[in-house]
């Protein structure tokens, strides 16, 4: 069996910062996730059509915002005029998208890892993964824990490879490929990040045997969660943060 990568992870990982409970992908979701005593947080990053880094999922601002249309087509002085958190509820309007810079000063200071999910606009995977990577280097620089990067491109995990090597990284998957162990060497990761529908106890020990990490997404059943985590799963990520959270 190979020896295990190191993993300065909680085993309970916020799902875009806040779960269900506020505005994702926000610095308001972060300061919730921090309340219901999660010390790591998932979230979504992509370039602005100015190549800033900012927080959002889909490729279009319309589910998350006031704004239409896709965020690859925006500034970040576009994307700034937004609104990101009265979708949610009226008790976040007004609330705004966050930058990566802002997100790494809030979790560094308060003593939260991150995992930065690389989630690039259409065509611009390669260029993503690079900023990402640089920016993390960067922004990361003497804190305690470096933030995990994944993927679901794996042109933008290459690229994150080739830009900051000595940062870590996950494969993310939608399903699980049958060459995972290939793929995991190629782009020198430290864990496989799939579906928890995929999760069994036969392949988290196999992934472990390789020498990887992995963690499920997402997981909002408690009982599930108990299962996952009693078969030695290294992290599961959650909207669930009331529900599903590290032990006070
Ligand atoms: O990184 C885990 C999970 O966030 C991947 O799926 O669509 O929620 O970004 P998604
Ligand atoms: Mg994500």
């Amino acid at each position: 069996t190979a020896e295990l990568p190191s993993w300065p992870y909680s085993r309970y990982i916020a799902h875009r910062g806040g779960g269900r409970l506020a505005p994702e992908n926000t610095l308001a979701a972060m300061r919730v996730g921090a309340a219901h005593g999660f010390t790591m947080f998932e979230y979504d990053v992509k370039l602005s059509r100015d190549n800033v880094l900012v927080l959002m999922h889909d490729d279009n601002v319309d589910r998350t915002s006031n704004g239409t249309g896709p965020a690859a087509a925006k500034s970040y002085a576009e994307l700034a005029q937004l609104d990101f958190g009265a979708w949610h509820s009226a008790a976040y309007a007004g609330e705004p998208l966050p930058t990566l810079a802002a997100v790494a000063r809030y979790t560094v200071a308060n003593h939260i890892a991150s995992n930065v999910e690389i989630k690039p606009c259409p065509g611009r995977e390669a260029e993503t993964g690079a900023a990402v990577a640089l920016a993390c280097k960067q922004l990361w620089q003497g804190a305690s824990t470096p933030p995990l990067l994944s993927s679901f491109a794996e042109e933008s995990l290459q690229a994150a490879l080739d830009a900051a090597p000595e940062l870590p990284r996950a494969l993310l998957v939608e399903k699980v490929p049958a060459d995972w162990r290939e793929r995991l060497a190629k782009y020198q990761c430290v864990a496989l990040n799939i579906n928890q529908q995929d999760a069994t106890r036969d392949l988290i020990d196999a992934v472990h045997a390789a020498g990887y990490r992995i963690a499920a997404w997402t997981v909002n059943d408690p009982e599930r969660a108990r299962v996952l985590l009693d078969w030695g799963i290294d992290g599961i990520f959650t909207d669930e943060l009331a529900a599903i959270r590290p032990a006070a």
